[in-house]
């Protein structure tokens, strides 16, 4: 309930805070998912994972992460690469911005913090592609600093077990998960956050019989006696979903996977990709691609040349 300040006061009696963890740290020791990163100790690889996995799905990411690890091992040979191999070793994962960005951050890291990953929440947010989530992401498992994480899953598996009715906003998550974490097992508590979310406390369709939560959680008897109860179906937890296909942000993929598949320093004649791009692709679209390739241009994504006919382009 909110008082006068704003502040949310939980009243999560300690005997089920404790019990919650017991359970679910028990849970994770058992039954929790080997991912590749979860034996890293390295920093580097652990930024690594968690920029892939901001928008990626786990299985898409696991092979990924070890090519990715393979091709660019430390900090420093990332920060050195040429960008185009950057953004060609990202095929495959979407959102290639965030291919730059990680690049950029090994930048920063190697000029700014000789090679480390800073563990101050200010410098690690200040690095290209960190928000909020991902600092907190590092100070954890990359820093072993005693921090809560709060990603959608954990938000709605913290929602469910210590507001429900309700749905918590953001900032009262946050708030929650601070108030439940464990004392000196954040590592730990926030993998088996992640993982109940993903594999068991799902949006849609929570097995609710397999968890390890179930006696302590008042949700689990609401989705037992009526699977509709799963009313997040109103998008409590969850973007709106725009059409992608035909989107600028699928041409804008499209134009960079074409790029990729030319031999290194190669280019392409603007109209060349516009007909690779779209069957119909006729003056009529000239603008609206040239439009198309500045913006990328802007973000670094590639680099543009000359004006016009002649206009090519390539990875930067
Ligand atoms: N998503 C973001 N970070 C993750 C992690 N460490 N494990 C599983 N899923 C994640």
């Amino acid at each position: 309930m909110p008082d006068a300040k704003g502040a949310t006061h939980l009243d999560i009696a300690d005997d089920t805070v404790a019990k919650v963890q017991h359970a679910l740290l028990s849970w994770f020791e058992a039954a929790g998912r080997r991912l590749p990163w979860r034996g890293a100790t390295d920093a580097y690889a652990i930024l690594v994972s968690e920029v892939m996995l901001q928008q990626t799905q786990v299985d898409r990411v696991i092979p990924a992460y070890h090519a990715f690890l393979r091709r660019f091992p430390t900090f420093e040979s990332l920060a050195e690469a040429p960008t185009a191999d950057v953004i060609r070793e990202w095929a495959g994962m979407g959102y290639n911005r965030r291919a730059l960005n990680l690049q950029r951050a090994a930048q920063a890291v190697v000029e700014r913090h000789g090679g480390e990953l800073p563990a101050d929440p200010g410098a690690l947010r200040a690095l290209p592609g960190v928000g909020e989530y991902t600092a907190n992401a590092l100070a954890c498992f990359a820093l072993g600093q005693q921090t809560a994480v709060v990603d959608t899953n954990v938000r709605r598996v913290l929602g469910r077990v210590f507001h429900w009715p309700s749905t918590p906003s953001e900032r009262e998550a946050a708030e929650t998960a601070r108030r439940v974490l464990p004392k000196g097992e954040a590592w730990a508590w926030n993998q088996a956050l992640m993982d109940l979310g993903a594999t068991v406390c799902t949006s849609r369709r929570p097995t609710c019989l397999l968890c390890p939560l179930r006696e302590l959680c008042p949700a689990s008897g609401a989705f037992e006696a009526e699977p509709a109860a799963i009313a997040e179906g109103r998008g409590a937890y969850r973007p709106k979903t725009e059409r992608f296909e035909g989107s600028s942000r699928f041409y804008r993929g499209r134009v960079v996977a074409h790029l990729r598949g030319l031999a290194a320093g190669e280019s392409c004649g603007v109209d060349d990709l516009g007909a690779a791009l779209k069957a119909d692709y006729s003056d009529a679209d000239a603008t609206w691609l040239r439009a198309l390739l500045e913006g990328l241009a802007r973000d670094g994504l590639v680099a543009l040349h000359g004006e016009g006919d002649g206009a090519r382009v390539s990875l930067p």
